[in-house]
């Protein structure tokens, strides 16, 4: 189950997000925003955060205009890494190398196309498992 959620700048990408989610038989759980009036993000990243903690949602999608203020929140909650990724090297890397459970766009930054891949670079790319990586994220969680 992935948790998606957004705000008003992000909104219409989350749309285009589920569909493809939808696509590709990939449960979700929209926590919003769910219109495109004016709203504030660390609320959405808030809510999406906390499903992936509570392992309520295996991994987490996050998207505000820039993927800025939203992955800044996200990054606020202890146990949340979430990276803010407008390729698909850093999205694969982000999972292999940090075992992010939060992937962050920005709407404004990347066109739907681009942002689909994004996402499932991200879905599909699992944690390498290796030893220095799992130190490395062991050393942020302290
Ligand atoms: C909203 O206008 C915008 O500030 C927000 O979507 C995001 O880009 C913040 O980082």
């Amino acid at each position: 189950m992935i948790a998606i959620g957004c705000d008003h700048g992000g909104f219409e990408l989350k749309q285009e997000v589920m569909e493809h989610l939808k696509s590709r038989s990939i449960e979700y759980k929209d926590f919003g925003t769910y219109t495109n009036e004016s709203c504030d993000y660390p609320v959405y990243a808030k809510k999406v955060a906390e499903a992936v903690l509570s392992k309520e949602c295996e991994l987490g999608i996050l998207i505000c205009g820039t993927g800025i203020g939203i992955s800044i929140a996200a990054n606020k909650i202890k146990g949340i890494r979430a990276a803010l990724c407008h390729d698909c090297f850093s999205a694969e890397a982000t999972k292999s190398h940090n075992d992010a459970n939060i992937l962050a766009m920005g709407a404004r930054v990347v066109g739907a196309g681009h942002a689909l891949k994004i996402v499932d670079t991200f879905l599909d790319t699992p944690f390498s498992n290796d030893e220095r990586h799992i130190r490395r994220i062991n050393l942020i969680e302290d």
